[in-house]
């Protein structure tokens, strides 16, 4: 009965997903390209501008050069530096509070995907006043947000092209999807001088935050001939680049390359959803305050193992594309074959197996809040039983 109502859950889903309508960004892609952005602020005749950042970031340089165009074309602009890492609707309101006392008319968010989340919402808030349960659920605000560029300066959540954004509740501590096409931005500079950077082990969980986003993309039921191309394009730079990136953070082929693959695998996932991936992962953020990438990464490939033979020759694919085999290999060497690349990668970057703090007590609670939001919002390819589920997340208990 169960998996009858979540299969419900997931045509709806799927034709939600279609149905909601959206402009594709006009994008800037490549070394300099904030700059450029910059330089469009002018040119568009956007007025003054809300810059919206974190207080690392303001002060890490890393404006200096968007701040210098500005400057040069004569644009106004005003910095609100308070946002936190998963950012709380505080945090929003106190962003429009300061677009509304300068009287700003864009927003250009400069950030990573929590930077993004508050920005847009601060865009979208500023033409739409009223709180966070306003805008809970999917295409709740009436009016267009005000202008809103977005350069991110990591490559993994997507955030930059999605039409979600994930805000807190500053009373319940509950993670609203905010889901609006309004949110997404017009304008997205993908700039690999910005990313550079980037710390090794960011540069790690964010890569494969973007790897899962394309791997649950392609893997789910709601894909559609273009996420497919979507997905598999990010794949295949991210198995070239993510880690070149790792091990040289001035690699500017790396770090473009990354970018892009972030961004299709964004793409891919806005019309598609993802899977039990972040279904877990969601939990071990909330519960071990894992950060989103790594708490990916610590279950992507157990969760595919998991699935079995119905991904198979999904996964085939993907290790045909990424260089594992080719047509003459059957689809479950392949998809081990896969699987087993996965966690190469994550060897190879270092990358944290166990969550910080998790208790074998912590097991029933994650296990149910994974399996309800896995239902209720991913076409996922089948739906593990609570037993599947319990043995990986009983997998990343600390050895005794
Ligand atoms: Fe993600």
């Amino acid at each position: 009965m169960r998996i009858l109502y979540f299969k419900f859950r997931a045509l709806v889903v799927t034709w939600l997903l279609r149905l909601i309508p959206r402009n594709a960004p006009v994008v800037y892609k490549g070394a300099g390209s904030a700059i450029a952005l910059a330089e469009q602020v002018a040119i568009l005749g956007l007025g003054k501008l809300l810059i919206v950042t974190d207080e690392f970031l303001a002060n890490s340089g890393i404006l200096d050069g968007i701040k210098q165009q500005l400057d040069k074309d004569g644009v106004a602009y005003a910095i609100f530096d308070g946002v936190l890492p998963d950012p709380s609707f505080d945090q929003v309101q106190a962003g429009e509070a300061l677009l509304r006392t300068e009287r700003c008319e864009a927003v250009m968010a400069v950030g990573g995907g929590s930077v993004l989340d508050a920005g847009k919402l601060i865009a979208l808030l500023h033409t739409n006043p009223g709180d966070l349960k306003a805008f809970d659920g999917i295409q709740k605000a009436k009016h267009p947000g005000v202008p809103l560029l977005a350069i991110p300066t990591t490559a993994g959540t997507g955030s930059e092209i999605t039409f979600a954004s994930v805000i807190t509740d500053p009373l319940s501590h509950r993670k609203v999807p905010v889901i609006d096409s309004k949110l997404i931005p017009g304008y997205v500079a993908l700039d690999a001088d910005i990313m550079k950077g980037m710390p090794p082990g960011i540069t790690a969980a964010t890569g494969m935050d973007a790897l899962t986003h394309a791997v649950e993309s392609y893997l789910s039921t709601a894909s559609t001939a273009a996420t497919e191309l979507q997905a598999k394009a990010a794949v295949r730079l991210i198995f070239k680049y993510l880690a070149k990136a790792w091990h040289d953070g001035a690699d500017m082929e790396a770090r473009d390359a990354m970018a892009v693959a972030a961004f299709y695998a964004g793409s891919a996932f806005g019309r598609t959803s993802v899977g039990y991936v972040h279904g877990i992962a969601h939990q071990l953020g909330r519960i071990c305050q894992t950060p989103h990438g790594n708490a990916n990464a610590m279950v992507l490939p157990e969760v595919l193992a998991a699935y079995g033979n119905c991904v198979h020759a999904r996964l085939a694919d993907l290790a045909i594309l990424t260089g594992l085999g080719d047509d003459g290999d059957d689809s479950a060497t392949l998809a081990n074959r896969f699987i087993q690349a996965i966690i190469d990668l994550r060897t190879e970057m270092d990358l944290p197996l166990k969550p910080k703090g998790l208790q074998a007590g912590h097991i029933t609670d994650i296990v149910k809040e994974a399996v309800t939001e896995t239902g209720d919002l991913y076409p996922v390819p089948r739906y593990l039983s609570d037993m599947e589920i319990t043995a990986i997340v009983r997998g990343l208990l600390p050895a005794n």
